[in-house]
């Protein structure tokens, strides 16, 4: 996997955020085990509860295109008046909409500040004891 490059298309998607309320623009960049990488960005609503975070954005734009395996997704945000960025965690229902597709042992979470200063961790430690499909028995 080219980090590097997952990052850059995530700092890439966060131009494109849509963030008239929060001024908090998020960027997501996904790679599918093919390796293709689909990015996305927040999408606000007047009505707040419509709002869409930047990894859902980038997870529903593969799934729509027919991918349901992915590696890695890399993910960076900021308010827009910050002059730098901080390590940007997913949300909770983000979490979540990654353990629906992503096998929680290998998929990688990148949290970067800049290109060269990242963190990674797997999604079973940042959503341990998911509820998935296998609970409903699928
Ligand atoms: N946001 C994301 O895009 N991803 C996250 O994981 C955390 C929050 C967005 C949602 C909203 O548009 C803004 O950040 C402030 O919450």
């Amino acid at each position: 996997m080219n980090i590097q490059e997952l990052i850059r298309q995530a700092f890439t998607a966060q131009k494109k955020a849509y963030t008239p309320y929060s001024n908090f623009q998020v960027g997501a960049a996904l790679l599918c085990e093919d390796g293709e990488i689909y990015g996305g960005c927040n999408i606000e609503n007047a009505s707040y509860g419509a709002c869409n975070c930047a990894e859902r954005t980038a997870i529903f734009r593969a799934v729509y295109d027919g991918k349901r395996k992915f590696r890695a997704i890399a993910i960076v945000g900021k308010a827009v008046e910050s002059e730098s960025f901080d390590y940007c965690a997913p949300c909770g229902i983000c979490r979540q909409v990654m353990a629906e597709f992503c096998d929680p042992e290998t998929f990688e979470i990148i949290l970067p500040r800049t290109e060269e200063d990242y963190k990674v961790y797997k999604l079973k430690d940042l959503l341990p004891l998911s509820f998935t499909g296998s609970d409903l028995g699928k």
